[in-house]
């Protein structure tokens, strides 16, 4: 605890709230009891002054552009990692022993089918359904065929639900793209990585044999590390506020789905793509900088900003070494990566985005590289749904098994109506 505390004055009375130290980070004000004692509510819409729970999964500095997970650098585990062995770190708080990582490693293997009355979901929806549609669709429905797993009380059914969803996004994801392309599902290959049984379910055909390439599985497995958690962003805090009410694991994953689908969060790697394949040429790029800092203009530099990071996006440096690498793996040069270095350039020596901070985030450069490696740009937020989803089981299950946990149920300024009676239509 501290003896650290600040005042509050107001016109009904002082109060003194106590300042509780994180292990590194800002300090919070614990106001729990201001609403009691002054009958008065904080207001914070986005919740940018917030801090809503305690964890030890993740750290973020947006001011030194700093991501740790349970201490260890992003760039460190992108480097030295994989994204088994960070999904390990997430769930269990440190690095796995080499036969620690094996059993993990093997447990999620044996995890990697679905039911095979799941493939009859598919079936319901149109060809061309967005796959974050299926996504949620699909994985909100899991909880029908594990019901072995769903009571959350109970810390073994957390596991396994827990590795059930790690081991069944890749599964899924790869069932949507397959779907929309009109190729048959191929089930899982237990001899294969966590990332290559994924390029193979997805890019694989029955006809042949499929060969995982290397280079493009330790891309794709960085992006999934790059991608797998990020302290309390929209759709961890809405897994969280899900899982506050005792909704089954499944549930929450699904509405963490939802939430991450949407364009200023997950959905801004397709629509950064998007955006810098209609910029076209790096000629045009003046223009659409001229836009965005327009107030009149509701246009948007996709994979630019980010709430926390007022400095570099450490994964975005990450992924544009990796679009370098992929590209140059796979011998292709993509004009659309010449727009986004000189989109980059003209941005950040841009007085409009210094000033405001705004520098390129985790979205920006993944859509080259997921569309060089072969996924059209619909399926972009689906992978970014795969990997966050150890993010968010390991987030789940620090909010169950944290003592201070209750339901999740912020107040309000109300500047509705006040009472008034009712007025029978003839009299209106
Ligand atoms: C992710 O939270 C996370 O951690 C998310 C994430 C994760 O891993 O979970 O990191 C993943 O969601 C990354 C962000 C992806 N979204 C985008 O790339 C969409 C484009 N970016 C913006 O919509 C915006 O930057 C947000 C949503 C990311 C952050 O918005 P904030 O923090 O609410 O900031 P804001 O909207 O209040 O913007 C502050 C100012 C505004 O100008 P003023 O009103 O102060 O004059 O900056 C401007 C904004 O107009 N601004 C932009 C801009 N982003 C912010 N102007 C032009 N282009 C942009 N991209």
């Amino acid at each position: 605890m501290t003896d650290k505390t600040a005042e509050l004055k107001t016109e009904g009375g002082d109060y003194q709230y106590p300042v509780l130290p994180g292990s590194v980070g800002p300090d919070v004000i614990d106001i729990r009891k201001l609403y009691g004692q002054t009958g008065k509510f904080t207001y914070d819409p986005g919740f940018t002054s917030t801090a809503s729970c305690q964890s030890a999964i993740t750290y973020i500095d947006g001011d030194k552009g700093v991501l740790l997970h349970r201490g260890y650098p992003i760039d460190q585990l992108a480097e030295h990692s994989t994204f088994m062995e960070v999904a390990y770190l997430l769930l269990h708080g440190d690095l796995p022993k080499k036969d620690e990582l094996e059993d993990f490693s093997k447990t999620i293997t044996y995890h990697t089918m679905v039911h095979e009355q799941i493939v009859h979901f598919f079936r319901g929806f149109r060809r061309d359904a967005h796959p974050m549609s299926v996504m949620c669709g699909v994985v909100g429905a899991l909880s029908a065929f594990y019901h072995d797993s769903t009571d959350i009380t109970d810390p073994t059914q957390r596991l396994v639900a827990s590795h059930r969803m790690i081991a069944k996004m890749p599964t899924i994801a790869a069932m949507a793209y397959k779907y929309s392309i009109g190729q048959p599902f191929l089930y899982p290959q237990n001899d294969l990585s966590y990332t290559g049984n994924f390029l193979r379910m997805t890019f694989g055909v029955p006809a042949e044999t499929y060969e995982v390439n290397p280079v493009i599985e330790r891309a794709m497995d960085r992006i999934f590390i790059l991608h797998a958690d990020h302290e309390q962003n929209a759709s961890t805090s809405t897994v969280r506020l899900a899982g506050s009410s005792g909704a089954n694991p499944f549930a929450c994953i699904a509405a963490g789905i939802a939430c991450l689908w949407g364009p200023a969060h997950g959905g801004a790697n397709e629509a950064a793509l998007n955006m810098l394949r209609e910029i076209g040429d790096a000629k045009n790029v003046k223009s659409y900088v001229d836009r965005a800092k327009d107030k009149n203009d509701p246009f948007r530099l996709m994979g630019f900003g980010h709430r926390v990071y007022k400095n570099y996006d450490p994964r975005a440096k990450v992924m544009q070494q990796t679009a370098e690498e992929v590209l140059k793996e796979l011998n292709i040069s993509d004009p659309v990566l010449d727009v986004a270095r000189e989109l980059e350039q003209i941005a950040l020596s841009d007085e409009y985005f210094i000033e405001k901070k705004l520098y390129p985030n985790v979205d920006f450069y993944s859509g080259i590289i997921l569309n060089a490696i072969g996924f059209p740009t619909e399926m972009f937020t689906a992978l970014f749904a795969l990997a966050r989803t150890t993010g968010w089981v390991a987030q789940w299950n620090e909010m169950i098994s944290d003592p201070e946990q209750k339901i999740g149920r912020p107040r309000q300024l109300y500047v509705g109506a006040t009472q008034r009676d009712y007025v029978p239509v003839g009299e209106r």
